[in-house]
């Protein structure tokens, strides 16, 4: 990366180029989340030397939602193994939304990715604890060593998905009709469904994924939280398949791997340098914040940093 002064400037020019981009509209199949304000929007960038450069509302909290599949993922990696994890979760494409039912019929039950619901909660299973409510406590630290802080629960949006989350139900037990699931699906979904409402803030999503640039170490507590060939794992199925059925788009423009979330979030690696965490609940059709890819798209280019 260039100097710390025009790294921070870049930030600034990136978050005020985009700051009143009206287009997209907010998630509302989680009730709770159609109540966010459509107008906040946070932009951080983390070095893997340690540097920090935060913009706008970037320590404004939100919860995680999808971005959690990618640091889950990691973690399940590290406590398993990668030839396991890849062949009980898959590593492609499924090329369809990424709630859907259809590719796991399409697939023998197989969730193909861990970037949709079904390989997401069937990568949650795999993490160890003889009970659920072990696993969850596993998640939630995990997560919490990747963002060099304890990440907490927000209750309102856990209990507004658990409400209505039929869905992601109808996926665990699919899954666990397949023969692809070893514990109680609806015990899963529900750790899954908290995995998904840990807040976070965009400055912490650049910590999370700094982490994973700087081969699993937390460049701001200096803890190693996974291996450096776990990052490895978890960036190379990111790429292919973290912005959904945009991920080749994404990855033709940008060329970083990246994961969304429907609350709005988006992080961008750029292994061996650092992260973007961004923050802004306008979405487009398949669920990606509008302006948090456009900031990314803006320094990516801005700082070169496009891997290929
Ligand atoms: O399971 C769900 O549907 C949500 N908890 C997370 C979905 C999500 O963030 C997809 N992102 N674009």
């Amino acid at each position: 990366m260039p100097g710390w002064d025009q790294v921070d400037r870049l930030v600034r020019d990136a978050h005020r180029s985009y700051a009143t981009d009206p287009e997209g509209t907010v998630a509302d199949y989680i009730p709770v989340l159609a109540e966010t304000d459509p107008d906040l929007f946070g932009l951080a960038v983390i070095e893997v030397d340690g540097g920090i450069h935060d913009a706008g509302d970037a320590t404004h909290a939100f919860s995680i939602q999808s971005i959690s599949k990618l640091f889950v993922y990691a973690l399940v990696i590290q406590e398993v193994g990668h030839a396991p994890v890849r062949e009980i979760v898959g590593v492609n494409n499924t090329g369809l939304p990424f709630n859907s039912l259809i590719a796991l019929e399409l697939n023998d039950g197989h969730p193909m990715n861990p970037m949709v619901n079904a390989g997401a909660i069937a990568t949650t299973a795999l993490m160890p604890g003889s009970t659920t409510a072990e696993q969850w406590e596993r998640v939630r630290e995990g997560l919490s060593a990747f963002a060099g802080r304890p990440l907490s629960l927000n209750g309102e949006v856990y209990r507004s998905e658990a409400a209505t989350n039929d869905r992601n139900r109808a996926i665990g037990r699919l899954l666990r009709s397949y023969g692809r699931l070893s514990v109680d699906p609806d015990e899963i979904v529900d750790v899954y469904t908290r995995q998904c409402a840990l807040d976070v803030t965009a400055h912490d999503l650049a910590v999370m994924g700094a982490t994973l640039a700087d081969g699993g170490v937390n460049p701001i507590t200096g803890r190693r939280v996974v291996d450096a060939e776990v990052c490895r794992d978890a960036l190379a199925v990111v790429a292919a398949t973290g912005l959904y059925e945009r991920s080749g788009e994404w990855l033709f423009e940008i060329g970083l791997p990246a994961k969304s979330g429907v609350s709005g979030g988006i992080v961008a690696v750029v292994p061996g340098k650092g992260a973007i965490g961004a923050f802004s609940p306008r979405l487009d059709a398949a669920g990606n914040s509008v302006r948090s890819q456009r900031a990314i798209g803006y320094l990516s280019r801005a700082l070169g940093l496009n891997l290929f």
